[in-house]
């Protein structure tokens, strides 16, 4: 089987998809899979196997890719944030008839969309922080500590913590940098807990062991990818609130119409569950959380990537 690998992307968190792409190549049976590298380049260039350009942004085409992409059985878009996990891949594929991994264009859309996956989590009746949307035409007054957010970015990219009144125009005007609309909401405090869901091909879907992320404040980009973060799995829970975490993240999986595989990320706060993000296409290395996650159940990361395969070619 023929698998095209997409990794990098046009957007800050290109470094994060090249490893999350890497690792998967490294990852994959070779006895069962061959696969395929496909790089798009932080200047929208799409280079192939062996580094060669494929096709430029100038050249208006996507033909050289596509071709490569049309050659493949099934096709893992590992790109994470904007013109990638956001649907646009997803519907590349769609457009051209090829099978992919993951949610479709829709579900991406949605998800990448940090207000609009909160309109629709909170229609599902699950929680997620009080907040507010902002523009450059917005005048935001400071009220208390806040967390800036651009509304679709990743990795934490572009998130303040704004504590003191001076701090919140410099946060918003570097959020808006990223996304011409940034979310302004409450500080949660609580435990960060993550579960990932997945469409197994051979049970159904199903969600991994709950993960808790351990760090000393706000696990931010450096956090996330200095090593510094810690993570129990699974993390340890009462049942009650487990259940509560698991039927949350499954409810809006649902009604976002996420595909595949998912990682639903909860703040777990003295007043109960509030969501955080629903990441489409979550950090895939050997090191990261969904595959942890699903490691700590048993389940190897080569056969997490068999079953998300397999559940795409089907
Ligand atoms: N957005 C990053 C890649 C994650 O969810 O792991
Ligand atoms: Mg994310």
């Amino acid at each position: 089987i023929r698998v095209a690998v997409i990794g990098g992307g046009r957007n800050c968190e290109h470094d994060v998809s090249v490893a999350s792409a890497a690792s998967v190549r490294a990852a994959l049976d070779p006895a069962r899979y061959e696969a395929v590298a496909l790089t798009i380049g932080r200047d929208g260039r799409w280079y192939g196997q062996n580094g060669q350009v494929l096709d430029t942004l100038a050249s208006g085409s996507l033909a050289a890719a596509l071709d490569v992409l049309a050659s493949c059985d099934v096709v893992l878009p590992l790109v994470h944030g904007p013109l990638g996990e956001d649907g646009t891949l997803a519907g590349l594929c769609e457009l051209a008839g090829i099978p992919y991994v993951g949610s479709p264009l829709r579900a991406g859309a949605l998800a990448m969309d940090k207000w609009a996956t909160k309109l629709v989590a909170e229609a599902v009746g699950v929680r997620t922080a009080r907040g507010r949307l902002v523009t450059s035409a917005s005048t935001v007054d400071f009220t208390g500590p806040v967390v800036v957010k651009p509304v679709a970015a990743g990795s934490s990219f572009g998130v303040r913590l704004v504590e003191h009144e001076g701090e919140l125009e410099p946060a918003v005007r570097q959020a808006l940098e990223l996304d011409d609309r940034v979310l302004v909401e409450e500080v949660l405090e609580g435990r960060e807990i993550d579960i990932a869901v997945l469409d197994d091909p051979d049970q159904g879907r199903r969600t991994g062991p709950p993960l808790e992320i351990r760090v000393p404040g706000l696990f931010d980009t450096t956090v996330k990818y200095d090593g510094s973060a810690e993570f129990l799995i699974p993390a340890p829970l009462a049942d009650t609130e487990l259940k509560a975490l698991e039927d949350a993240a499954l409810k809006v999986y649902e009604a976002l119409g996420c595909r595949g595989l998912a990682r639903v990320d909860f703040f777990l706060t003295d007043d109960g569950l509030v969501l955080n993000e629903v990441n489409t296409m979550p950090g895939m290395t050997a090191e990261s959380q969904v595959p942890k996650m699903f490691a700590a159940a048993g389940l190897s990361y080569p056969d997490l990537l068999d079953k998300l395969i397999r559940g795409a070619v089907r």
